[in-house]
Parts: structure tokens; C-alpha cells; sequence
């Protein structure tokens, strides 16, 4: 288990003020059916869930709930069906991995409103836990529509929204719903929501953020707002292909948004001018063909070969990395920095975890992650213990360190 936020100290005291949002412990549960909001978007590698951490930091709540004689109805998305009804992405999968990490009955209700789910609602227990079925298999989740979050809330007396990772979402399961029923946060939401502000409300400095994984064009705009808040923010993953290719190196076959190249030169123009240093990789680590144990050489960005790809950083990218590391007091990281999945591509992230991990141990930075991928390549890695915090969040993460309103978050928070 993760590290929580009483590691961390609260840099403003005014912050509990701003954050004023009911949990679960100030709402009257007995009896009651609660709507509980919870993000079980795991990641899924070959068909099988790669980490479980979402599932798990939601236990606390779970067990607070039965214990407390609620009956909970668990609503989660699970990928993008966009409104389609996709047998790939039902959350079916999860009820005998839930049953498992939860350690309580869970049945499965194949739809998420109507008639056939009100009645397997009908006849719970309290301490009874009902999951349903993905959420965004209706348009009307992420168009936030009013009758639809109507529909939501007219299954339950109560919401609970613990997916803090979902938060950066305006949909009907994370804000419409509020408007219609007593609403609270859960126990993660609540140790989510204090661990971060805590840690990055007033960051001590230097602070190096590290972003990485393959979600290039979505995360270009983030790095925008990040630039001017960190003193050095290192690329890795594909998204570093990109700028690589953006200042004129050829990176062979490597995943790259080539279409994004004058996004990135305007974003390493804006980093020179704002001092914060882009770090990318000086050499990397490139295969001909991505498989486990595949053969592999360690070439300087300059010479990729054209029939290879880039997966993993070299070892002089790993040193330098390390030894910025040290100078700083605030660590933020999101996205790992290779193909960590596929062994030994996961040695850069690993490196660089541990060196992180270390300073941390030793009480010299402060280091906050998130993520799925994150906390996966973390668990990987063998450091998770030594962050300061993890999230579960990845999008939410980051948007709540450009400091933008959360939805989610905000239609919490007494008015
Ligand atoms: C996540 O994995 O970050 C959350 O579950 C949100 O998923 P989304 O990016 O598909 O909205």
C-alpha cells in the first residue's frame, strides 16, 4: 500500500478552507442506498489487469461503507466506448477480481439504469455491493446530459464520489449527478485531494516533473502550463520521439507525432525563455522489433537507425537525469519513461525511480506520482514505498497541477 497523505505536511493552513467538501463520515449511511462514483479504469496488458492499485485504495471506502450498513452501487467507466455498447470494454471482468481484493459479494448488474437495474438495486441488503455496467456505454455520460444524471440519481439516496482520477471529467456520473442528490466525497477522494494540494500548492524548489508515456498530442498542452511552474521537466516515452524529430533528428521507426513538430519547438522556445530546463534523452535504447528480451543496442539520439525504434532511455540519459535529480526538492512524475512493460526496456524507468525513491528515503525531496502507467512502472520499479504519495490519477493529476478546477472536485465542495 502506498504511502498516504499524513506523509506529507500541509504547507497552507487555509488550505482545509478552500477544500471544504463533506466525506462519508459526516453522512448518516445506515439503510441507505449510496451511488458510490469510483474509478476502476485499470490499465489491462494481454487481457490481464497490470495493477491493481485503483481497486485496492478504494477498499478503505468500500469497507467504510458496509461497515456503516450502506448499500453501495459502484458506477465506473472503463475506456472510451464513446456510447457504443462494447463487449470489450463491459466491466463484467472485474466483479470476481473485485469479490477478491475487496473481500466482499459483488454482483453484477449488465446495465447501469432502467428497470432490470433498479430491481437488482431492490433487493440489496445493506452491506450489499452492486457493480454496474460501464457507465459511457450511454452518450449521454460524457455529454453530462440532465436526464440522464437524473436517471443516475434516481437509483440511489445518496452519491459518494471517490474517483478523484476522474474528476477532470464534467459528466453526468462526476458533476450532473450532484445536483440531484446529498453528495460526498469518499476516503480516497478526501486523502487524494489532501495529499496533492499539500504537495503542490507551494512546492519547494527546485521542482522536476517528468511526463512521459504515449499520450503525445494530449499532453503537449499540459506541458504549456507546466513550463513556467518547474525548473527542469523531462520528456520521455514516445512523447520525447516527438521533440527529438521536432529538432531534426531522425528516429527511425520510433512511435512519433510528426504533425506535432512546431508544437514542440514552440514549446522548447517558451521553456528557454521561461528557465525551466526540457530535458530529453541524449541517448536511447532501440530494437528492430518490440518483443521481450528482443535485441537491442544503445545509440546517441543523433545516429537512430531507420528500421528502429526508440523505447527506452541510454545509460548517459539515465546519469544525467540522476544527478539533476539531486539538486531538487520537489519531485512530480507522470507517464513512465519507456516501454516498461517489456523487459529490459523498463531499466531508464527503473534508474531513474529509484534515484528518486533514494532521495526521497533520505528525506531530500518530496515526490509525488500518478498515474496508472505511473504507478505501474513505479510497482515495477519496487519504489512505490518510498514516494512520498501516489495517486491513482493520470489526466486528473495533471490538470490539478496546472492548477485548473476540477469538476468533479468543485460540485463537491459546500457552496
Ligand atoms: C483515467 O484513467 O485517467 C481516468 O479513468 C479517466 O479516463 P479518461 O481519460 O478516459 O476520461
Amino acid at each position: 500500500m502506498q504511502n498516504t497523505a499524513k506523509d506529507i505536511e500541509m504547507p497552507d493552513k487555509n488550505l482545509e478552507d478552500k477544500l471544504d467538501f463533506p466525506t462519508v463520515r459526516d453522512i448518516d449511511l445506515a439503510g441507505k442506498t449510496v451511488l458510490l462514483r469510483a474509478d476502476l479504469n485499470v490499465p489491462k496488458h494481454n487481457s490481464q489487469i497490470s495493477d491493481h492499485t485503483r481497486i485496492d485504495r478504494l477498499k478503505p471506502t468500500l469497507d467504510f461503507l458496509r461497515e456503516n450498513k450502506a448499500k453501495t452501487v459502484v458506477i465506473s467507466h472503463f475506456g472510451r466506448p464513446d456510447g457504443d455498447r462494447n463487449p470489450q470494454m463491459s466491466l463484467a471482468f472485474l466483479t470476481p477480481v473485485l469479490e477478491k481484493r475487496w473481500e466482499a459479494p459483488v454482483t453484477f448488474a449488465p446495465d447501469c439504469i432502467g428497470d432490470q437495474t433498479k430491481d437488482i438495486i431492490g433487493r440489496m441488503k445493506p452491506g450489499d455491493v452492486v457493480l454496474l455496467e460501464n457507465v459511457r456505454y450511454y452518450k449521454e455520460e460524457e455529454q453530462n446530459d440532465p436526464e440522464f444524471a437524473k436517471a443516475l440519481a434516481g437509483l440511489g439516496d445518496l452519491y459518494v464520489n471517490d474517483a478523484f482520477s476522474a474528476a477532470h471529467r464534467a459528466h453526468a456520473s462526476t458533476e450532473g449527478i450532484t445536483r440531484h442528490l446529498p453528495s460526498a466525497a469518499g476516503l480516497l477522494m478526501e486523502e487524494e485531494l489532501n495529499a496533492l494540494s499539500a504537495a503542490l500548492v507551494a512546492p519547494q524548489r527546485p521542482v522536476m516533473a517528468f511526463t512521459g508515456g504515449s499520450k503525445i498530442s494530449t499532453k503537449l498542452k499540459v506541458l504549456n502550463n507546466l513550463i513556467p511552474k518547474v525548473d527542469f521537466l523531462v520528456l520521455g516515452g514516445a512523447m520525447a520521439n516527438t521533440f527529438l524529430h521536432a529538432q531534426g533528428h531522425n528516429v527511425g521507426n520510433s512511435m512519433c507525432e510528426t504533425e506535432m513538430a512546431d508544437e514542440a519547438r514552440k514549446i522548447m522556445a517558451f521553456a528557454q525563455k521561461s528557465e525551466c530546463e526540457i530535458i530529453l534523452p541524449q541517448d536511447v535504447v532501440t530494437v528492430r522489433e518490440l518483443k521481450e528480451n528482443a535485441e537491442h543496442n544503445t545509440v546517441d539520439v543523433s545516429a537512430i537507425p531507420s528500421d528502429n525504434s526508440a523505447i527506452d532511455l541510454g545509460e548517459r540519459s539515465i546519469a544525467y537525469i540522476c544527478e539533476k535529480i539531486k539538486s531538487c526538492k520537489t519531485v512530480l512524475w507522470n507517464g513512465p519513461l519507456g516501454v516498461f512493460e517489456i523487459k529490459p526496456f523498463d531499466a531508464g524507468t527503473n534508474a531513474v525511480a529509484k534515484a528518486v525513491a533514494e532521495q526521497t528515503r533520505k528525506k531530500l525531496c518530496t515526490s509525488v506520482a500518478g498515474g496508472g502507467d505511473t504507478v505501474a512502472a513505479l510497482e515495477n520499479a519496487g519504489v512505490t514505498e518510498d514516494f512520498s504519495y501516489i495517486s491513482t490519477a493520470g489526466g486528473a493529476f495533471l490538470e490539478w497541477l496546472e492548477g485548473k478546477t476540477l469538476p468533479g472536485v468543485q460540485a463537491l465542495l459546500k457552496k
